[in-house]
């Protein structure tokens, strides 16, 4: 392949996008970012400098912190002002916190300019977010949006969490994917919501390496028209 393509991957908490935007990135020799790693960094920041009440302080965070993603043995590590705090954000309590800060103005601002950014290298890219299609690269060459029901979502996370060894009651899982899921479509900003170009694949009853066999035959197909 040697078209160079922006692949956005798009979809709700647990609709599997991680993983098969890894697999997709890999397969094709791409950069893969995971944009909500960001929000996420700006959340557990604002939790530590106990800031979570001030918007203008959040702002500031998202402003004036150089944010560095870098992705090595399958896994996305954080950087914070050269510090590393790759396992702070996936905390419970950064979970909980999470859709509230991605609503703030100021935050969304400058981490959709980082991430517009990061399309600006020399081989292709698979960005997976929220709204990748719709605001961050409206552009794509491929746009693909990932839903499944809210049920499979939540033994995914389950399932992640055990994998860490953490204990976690699935009906409190339901209940925070239910409620991000709420915030993050129905907010001002650019909603979770699908892009009129993108595909949508349900991922409830299909494996991931089907879910990846799928975009990269999308990919391919769009690779040919160019
Ligand atoms: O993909 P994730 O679950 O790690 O994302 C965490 C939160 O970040 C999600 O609840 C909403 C927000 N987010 C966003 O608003 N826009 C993005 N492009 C990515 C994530």
């Amino acid at each position: 392949m040697s078209k160079k393509l922006i692949v956005a991957i798009d979809g709700p908490a647990g609709s599997g996008k991680s993983t098969t935007a890894k697999l997709v990135a890999q397969h094709l020799g791409y950069l893969y970012v995971d944009s909500g790693a960001m929000y996420r960094a700006i959340t557990f920041l604002a939790i530590r400098s106990n800031v979570l009440n001030s918007n203008d302080e959040i702002t500031k965070l998202a402003e004036e912190t150089d944010i560095e993603l870098k992705f090595a043995d399958g896994k996305t590590y954080v950087f914070t002002n050269g510090e590393n705090i790759t396992d702070n954000i996936r905390s419970v309590e950064v979970n909980e916190n999470v859709s509230i800060v991605s609503k703030i103005n100021g935050v969304r601002t400058p981490l959709v300019e980082k991430q517009k950014a990061m399309s600006n290298i020399n081989c292709g890219i698979v960005m997976e977010g929220r709204d990748i299609s719709t605001v961050v690269f409206p552009n794509a060459d491929v746009k693909i949006f990932l839903t499944a029901s809210i049920e499979r979502r939540a033994e995914r996370r389950a399932k992640e969490y055990k994998e860490k060894g953490i204990d976690v009651d699935i009906n409190e899982i339901r209940k925070n994917i239910s409620l991000r899921d709420k915030i993050d479509s129905t907010r001002k900003l650019s909603p979770l919501l699908k892009d009129k170009d993108a595909i949508e694949i349900d991922t409830s009853k299909i494996t991931i390496e089907e879910q990846v066999e799928k975009i990269l035959k999308i990919i391919k197909e769009n690779i040919k028209k160019f």
